[in-house]
């Protein structure tokens, strides 16, 4: 899996599809997310404004987790249990700044 950096642009690419197109969608909207806070903080934005854009990431992260676990869950993934307790260490960890 790679995460390609072109032009100071964080790009989604399709080797990182995970043959869901709503899946792939929101991974999609997540790099968005995440390029307008990168974005953001390279354009020196006002601090409430990067409060803003991170607290959008940090609800759409909470939203995709529990669409992607249910996705998973309907596809019987092997691995569930564990996917589901990294997703929740790591809102644990975003939402202990
Ligand atoms: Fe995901």
């Amino acid at each position: 899996m790679t995460v390609e950096k072109q032009n100071e642009q964080i790009i989604w690419t399709d080797d990182l599809s995970v043959n869901s197109t709503v899946i792939d969608n929101e991974h999609k909207q997540l790099f968005a997310l995440i390029d307008n806070f990168y974005k953001g903080i390279k354009d020196n934005s006002p601090k409430k404004r990067l409060e803003e854009l991170i607290l959008g990431l940090v609800d759409y992260t909470k939203t995709h987790f529990a669409n992607e676990e249910e996705y998973m869950a309907r596809m019987n993934y092997p691995n569930l249990s564990e996917h589901k307790e990294l997703h929740q260490s790591f809102v644990a960890k975003v939402s202990s700044y």
